[in-house]
């Protein structure tokens, strides 16, 4: 048994002090230090130091580790301006993703005390450097063919793929991931659909990411349009907005984006019991708007806060990421944001993806990411914000009651 001792606790959704944590790989008991000494006279106690602040492990939903490789590659400012740079440069991208690439991704979210990762697996190219990190890693494979002359031999790659996810175990947990409505035959994914509810296994899938996808899916015109005609030689979406969200009716699905959509859509993806992914500086980069974080929070739709890959970002740095929602969502009240988008890495995406962790609570995982202020809090109630203003890097992080930094 160990006690960690630290001066401030996230726990139910606030701050507090004077609590301890007695672990093994769960969380045993949490009480005052003086308590849990007594009860545990042999175990080792771990004193967070001055202004430590613990935290249970971050969550981040949705990264696309085998395109790690882009820095300067991808262009940016343009939904379809990005895309067509990822269909010339993709090759060149993946082969120079090597695991060194992807393993210094990985470790640059957990010096930010990712413990729990959402990771969308185009080829399968990143499976081993998963199965070998100490994170959990929720393994999204991905659907991607429109082609209707392609689907079959896709759709037999993406079964072996989901089949070797579900054979590696090391914390992987498998998942499915829709590419897009504009991406996916509606014939396969119905397919994908029935795998992932046959095995419960988490969904995913971008939608209503860029006001050109809206128009496409709307009209059939735009950007898109010219786009399907160069490299598709197509001119019909194949889906409408209302039908590629029925498909999901039975199966509570992750949303990644939704920066184009309106409140009639919001209001049916709550009905449906689905959640978003909200990924701020991919959608500022890429030209697609912002989150509607007022409507989102008044229908009660849960939400995570994520990165998205360094295909559209430039850390993956949960700080970061919070940073810059808490900048964009300027009519936002400051504290209790900052408190929402704490929640938005910890209990909303453990729930969303019934995950025993992200909560401070006896029988929980033991994922702590613990860390600094520069100077003692004046209020309880301001620590989110101070954390979000003040940290890129955590003090020290464990996962399953291991210390990993
Ligand atoms: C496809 O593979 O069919 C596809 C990929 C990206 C964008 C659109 C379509
Ligand atoms: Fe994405």
């Amino acid at each position: 048994m160990r006690i960690l001792n630290p001066n401030y606790i996230y726990i139910d959704g606030d701050f507090k002090r004077d609590i301890a944590i007695a672990f093994n790989s769960k969380i045993e008991l949490i009480d005052n230090i003086e308590i849990l000494k007594d009860k545990y006279p042999d175990a080792e106690i771990i004193n967070c130091g001055k202004n430590s602040v613990l935290y249970p492990g971050f969550i981040n939903t949705h990264i696309h580790l085998e395109f790690s490789a882009n820095r300067t590659t991808l262009k940016y400012g343009n939904f379809i301006r990005w895309l067509d740079s990822v269909i010339e440069n993709r090759d060149r991208l993946l082969d120079s993703c090597d695991s060194a690439i992807m393993e210094e991704a990985i470790q640059e979210m957990l010096n930010s005390g990712v413990t729990t990762f959402g990771e969308v697996s185009s080829f399968g190219a990143e499976l081993e450097v998963c199965k070998q990190t100490p994170q959990k890693v929720i393994f999204f494979n991905e659907l991607i063919g429109s082609n209707v002359a392609y689907i079959d031999a896709l759709y037999s790659d993406f079964l072996i793929r989901v089949q070797a996810s579900k054979e590696a175990k090391n914390g992987i947990i498998p998942a499915i991931a829709i590419h897009s409505p504009y991406s996916v035959h509606p014939i396969a994914l119905k397919r994908a659909l029935e795998v992932a509810k046959r095995d419960n296994m988490p969904i995913s899938t971008h939608f209503l990411e860029s006001p050109e996808e809206r128009e496409w899916l709307e009209s059939g015109s735009g950007k898109f349009l010219e786009f399907f005609k160069k490299y598709f030689n197509t001119t019909k979406p194949m889906t409408t907005i209302d039908e590629f969200l029925s498909y999901f009716d039975n199966t509570p699905t992750h949303f990644i984006h939704l920066t184009q959509a309106k409140e009639k859509e919001l209001e049916y993806i709550s009905k449906k019991g689905h959640s978003i992914a909200h990924c701020p500086r991919s959608n500022r980069l890429l030209g697609c708007g912002r989150l509607d974080l007022e409507i989102v929070k008044d229908l009660n739709i849960p939400f995570s806060v994520a990165t998205d890959g360094l295909s559209s970002n430039s850390s993956l740095n949960i700080f970061d990421e919070l940073y810059s929602a808490l900048m964009i969502h300027s009519g936002e009240d400051l504290i209790e944001l900052s408190k929402l988008l704490i929640s938005s890495v910890t209990a909303q995406p453990a729930k969303i993806f019934n995950l025993n962790s992200g909560e401070i609570r006896e029988g929980k995982d033991a994922d702590f990411a613990i860390v600094k202020l520069p100077n003692a809090p004046l209020s309880l109630n301001d620590i989110a914000l101070y954390t979000i203003l003040h940290t890129k890097k955590v003090e020290s992080l464990f996962i399953d009651g291991e210390k990993i930094i």
